[in-house]
């Protein structure tokens, strides 16, 4: 739950590792939270669940919908050629049989409004044996979980590198390169690459560019630029 997840960084060890308790009372000491908290909830004594609450309307508010993609959408803009032929790369299914017309198969997990699908896969950043994080392995304690994460939100994902859980990746080419010929085997690896590791997705140049051509479409500007998630401060 978004309002589980807004405390859960304040005290992870490798995130903020900080107690609530001492937020609580640095927030208790500043005039300006005290009006805020009275403001929303009709008193200034701040708890972790009032913050939670507070936190989880923000996160909640922040949705991106103005992309130009979303405009695509709509009808309400052209893409360019390069981001026509990036869409249906993405979306397109892969064929090893037939690498001029193969797609790049993203969509497979990269799907539906935010181009994520809840779920979590292996995709081919390290070799069995070595891998420094074992991923949802740690959690559900089965093999088959070994080094997979969260598939993520493409949305503003040109504006928002480093790439990957550990940030390996500084550049969407980077990125793109990795799936192209870059997945390491692995027993967890995801079968769809699995498919396609032995032969690479065989991109030319070309269609890098478009892909991330059409990656770049995911960009959402308004969002970006509203005054409402500017320092408040
Ligand atoms: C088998 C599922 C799967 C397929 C297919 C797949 N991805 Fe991913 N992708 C993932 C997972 C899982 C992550 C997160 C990995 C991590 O956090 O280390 C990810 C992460 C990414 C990221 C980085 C996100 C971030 O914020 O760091 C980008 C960009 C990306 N994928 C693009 C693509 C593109 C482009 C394709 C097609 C060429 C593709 N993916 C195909 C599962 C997949």
């Amino acid at each position: 739950m978004v309002r589980d997840q807004s405390l859960g960084p304040i005290q992870d060890p490798l995130e903020m590792n900080e107690t609530l308790e001492n937020v609580i009372s640095k927030l208790s000491a500043s005039q300006t939270y005290k009006d805020q908290f009275t403001r929303a909830f009709g008193s200034a004594e701040i708890t972790s669940e009032k913050m939670s609450l507070a936190m989880e309307q923000f996160m909640n508010s922040i949705v991106s919908y103005q992309s130009k993609y979303d405009e695509f959408l709509k009808d309400s803009t052209v893409f360019n050629e390069s981001e026509k032929r990036g869409r249906d790369l993405f979306f397109g299914e892969y064929n090893q049989f037939f690498p001029e017309e193969s797609g790049a198969d993203c969509a497979h997990c990269h799907s539906g409004a935010n181009f994520e699908n809840d779920k979590y896969a292996n995709n081919g950043l390290d070799k069995d044996g070595e891998f420094k994080d074992d991923g949802r392995e740690k959690v559900t304690k089965d093999s088959r979980d070994k080094a997979a994460f969260k598939i993520t939100s493409l949305r503003n994902i040109a504006i928002t590198a480093p790439y990957m859980h550990d940030g390996r990746f500084q550049t969407l080419e980077e990125v793109v390169n990795h799936y192209n010929n870059g997945l390491k085997a692995s027993a967890s690896l995801d079968p769809a690459l699995e498919q396609t590791r032995g032969t690479g997705l065989r991109l030319t140049a070309q269609d890098k560019e478009d892909l991330i051509n059409f990656l770049k479409t995911l960009t959402d500007n308004n969002l970006t630029s509203d005054p409402k998630y500017a320092s408040p401060f």
